[in-house]
């Protein structure tokens, strides 16, 4: 085989003569060094365990270690470059290349040098690796060292999903999803690292389907029944008047017959819709697939679609949009935190002042901190100056509840504020459930998509201060 002998002869001798230098060495020992790495995590990710589903290793494993991979072969034609221009220059080029054999002590030591330094760097990146798998997969890593999910962080940690894993609702499970994850959380990492991605974040659609997340732990054919909701709201008046409002929710379901009802059973894979926006807030077209397996199309008026529009089956997702991490509105956070007792409602004109604080602008968080802080105890001072000698620690113990409000709701750097991440849950804050049952989505035949309140819920009590019902069910 002559061609093998020339091969040997013309590339395999030089390649060999030219790269005994310390440089391409060190760049061989790279090469496999790193190469090992990836090879031992594939294999530990084939057979189980630590194949972590955490797409951020994306980073280390498909970008980082490649790269370090990449810049050893790079190490090593650059050490031969500059060995053989350096050999040609100074006219010591051999008129032919010694054998490549381990008898040769030159080419002997050289692989010595390969061999210590491949351990060396076989721990160290190695080393590496395991403890940056180890942290990438802790919630603190999704939440916390990205500065960008600092929202999601947030909100995330007071919802009741807090024990569940970020990767369980954003991860679909098995392999297409595992890719589709690791792929996407690449981009994105990269897009954080030359920081260009959007601001704010938003979902666009992206969260696999509730099949492949919700439905893993919670149970579609149930039939949940009513849901009393209790809302205190306060007024801004001296004594921030509470009144409270009841509220009893058709939520429903499936029962153990099959029967469907209430809010539940209503949609549960018979709706099918399309959106105008990526954040499905406007949606014109909806269709309701009957038990007769017919279809009826509810079209809203002057509807509009894109052509890229394309029908979805409606999920749990598209009303609990929020799971997770609902951001609130200014009114309804400061409710619900007077009403656990902080920011006091005994203070004069606490829910006046404190909304005029929460809603003005800031530049960050830092900013927000003192000068919410500072706003409502000057407050005080300047206006009741008898109760802040009298009840400092309701003032500050009200300024840092009001400071809690905005730092889990409101964040400048990421351009997240009041209202950026509309709840579907509802239709007073937002859009809701009245993107569709507001009374304009019609049929050929003149049928409307209900807007009658009853349908949905009782409202029992509306905004009194002292309920008797609430007395009479032994609540307080
Ligand atoms: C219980 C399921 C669930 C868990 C757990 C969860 N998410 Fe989400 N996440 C969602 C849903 C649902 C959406 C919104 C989908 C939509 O609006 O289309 C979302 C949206 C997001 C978005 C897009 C921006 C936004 O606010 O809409 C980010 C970023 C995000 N989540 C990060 C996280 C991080 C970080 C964690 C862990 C700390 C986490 N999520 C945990 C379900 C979850
Ligand atoms: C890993 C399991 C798990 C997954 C996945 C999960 N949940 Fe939950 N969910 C729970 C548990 C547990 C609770 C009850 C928490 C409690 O009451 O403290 C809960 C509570 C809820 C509640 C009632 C409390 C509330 O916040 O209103 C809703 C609604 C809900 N989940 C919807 C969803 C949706 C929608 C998804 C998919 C995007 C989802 N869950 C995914 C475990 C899960
Ligand atoms: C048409 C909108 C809609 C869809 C679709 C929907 N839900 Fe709900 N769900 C609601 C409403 C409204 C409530 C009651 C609101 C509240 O708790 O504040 C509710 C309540 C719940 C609760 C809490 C019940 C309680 O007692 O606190 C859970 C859990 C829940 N839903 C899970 C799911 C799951 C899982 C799916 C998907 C199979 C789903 N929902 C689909 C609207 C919906
Ligand atoms: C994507 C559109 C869409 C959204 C969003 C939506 N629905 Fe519906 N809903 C429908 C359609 C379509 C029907 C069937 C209408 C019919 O049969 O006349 C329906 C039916 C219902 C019914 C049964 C009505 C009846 O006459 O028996 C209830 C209750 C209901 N929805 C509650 C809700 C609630 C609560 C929300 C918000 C949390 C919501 N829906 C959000 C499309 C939607
Ligand atoms: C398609 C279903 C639907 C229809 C129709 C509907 N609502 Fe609602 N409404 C809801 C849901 C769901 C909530 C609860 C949101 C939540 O969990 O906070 C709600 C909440 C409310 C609340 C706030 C209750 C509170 O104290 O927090 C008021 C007030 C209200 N609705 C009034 C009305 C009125 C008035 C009508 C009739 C014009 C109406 N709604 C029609 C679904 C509906």
């Amino acid at each position: 085989m002559p061609n093998a002998g020339s091969f040997r002869e013309n590339w395999l001798r030089p390649f060999f003569f030219y790269g005994n230098n310390w440089l391409s060495l060190i760049g061989g020992a790279i090469t496999t060094a790193s190469a090992m790495v990836l090879a031992a995590f594939w294999v530990i990710s084939v057979f189980g365990h630590g194949g972590s589903s955490n797409p951020y290793l994306g980073i280390l494993f498909d970008l980082l270690l490649p790269g370090v991979f990449v810049l050893g072969l790079v190490l090593i034609l650059v050490g031969i470059l500059i060995r053989r221009s350096y050999l040609l220059a100074t006219d010591q080029v051999p008129s032919f290349f010694p054998e490549v054999s381990l008898q040769d002590p030159a080419f002997r030591h050289g692989l010595e040098i390969v061999a210590v330094a491949t351990i060396v760097n076989f721990i160290i990146v190695g080393v590496g690796c395991y403890r940056g798998v180890a942290y990438m997969d802790t919630v603190s890593f999704c939440g916390q060292t990205c500065h960008v999910m600092a929202p999601e962080n947030a909100a995330y940690h007071v919802s009741s999903h807090s024990g569940v894993a970020c990767t369980e609702c954003h991860v679909a499970p098995g392999a297409a999803g595992y890719v589709h994850a690791k792929v996407n959380g690449t981009k994105q990492l990269f897009m954080v690292v030359v920081d260009h991605y959007p601001k704010p974040i938003m979902a666009d659609s992206k969260v696999p389907a509730a099949s492949a997340t919700c439905l893993h732990c919670h149970n579609a054919h149930i039939d949940l029944g009513d849901k009393l909701l209790i809302h205190k709201a306060y007024a801004d008046d001296s004594s921030n008047t509470q009144t409270t409002s009841l509220t009893l929710l058709h939520v429903g379901g499936q029962d153990v017959l099959g029967h469907l009802s209430g809010i539940h059973g209503a949609h549960m894979g018979r709706i099918e819709y399309m959106a105008t926006d990526s954040a499905n807030q406007t949606i014109p077209w909806v269709r309701k697939t009957n038990s007769d397996g017919s279809t009826t199309d509810f079209v809203a008026a002057g509807a509009a679609l894109p052509s890229s529009a394309k029908p979805h089956v409606m999920d749990c997702i598209d009303c609990h949009n929020r799971a997770a991490h609902s951001f609130d509105t200014a009114q309804g956070a400061l409710d619900r935190m007077m009403a656990q007792g902080s920011p006091s409602a005994s203070l004069p004109f606490l829910h006046k002042e404190a909304l005029t604080l929460l809603n003005a602008k800031y530049d960050s968080q830092t900013d927000a901190k003192t000068r919410i802080s500072s706003g409502l105890i000057t407050f005080y001072r300047s206006q009741y100056p008898s109760v802040w000698d009298t009840h400092r620690a309701q003032v500050e113990g009200s300024a840092a509840a009001l400071v809690k409000i905005y730092s889990t709701n409101v964040f400048p750097s990421m351009k997240v504020t009041w209202g950026t991440h509309p709840n579907n849950i509802g239709h007073n804050d937002s859009p809701g459930c009245f993107r569709c049952h507001d009374g304009s989505h019609t049929s050929k035949t003149g049928q409307t998509i209900t807007n009658d309140c009853s349908t949905c819920h009782n409202l029992v009590v509306s905004n009194e201060p002292h309920p008797k019902l609430l007395a009479d069910l032994g609540m307080r």
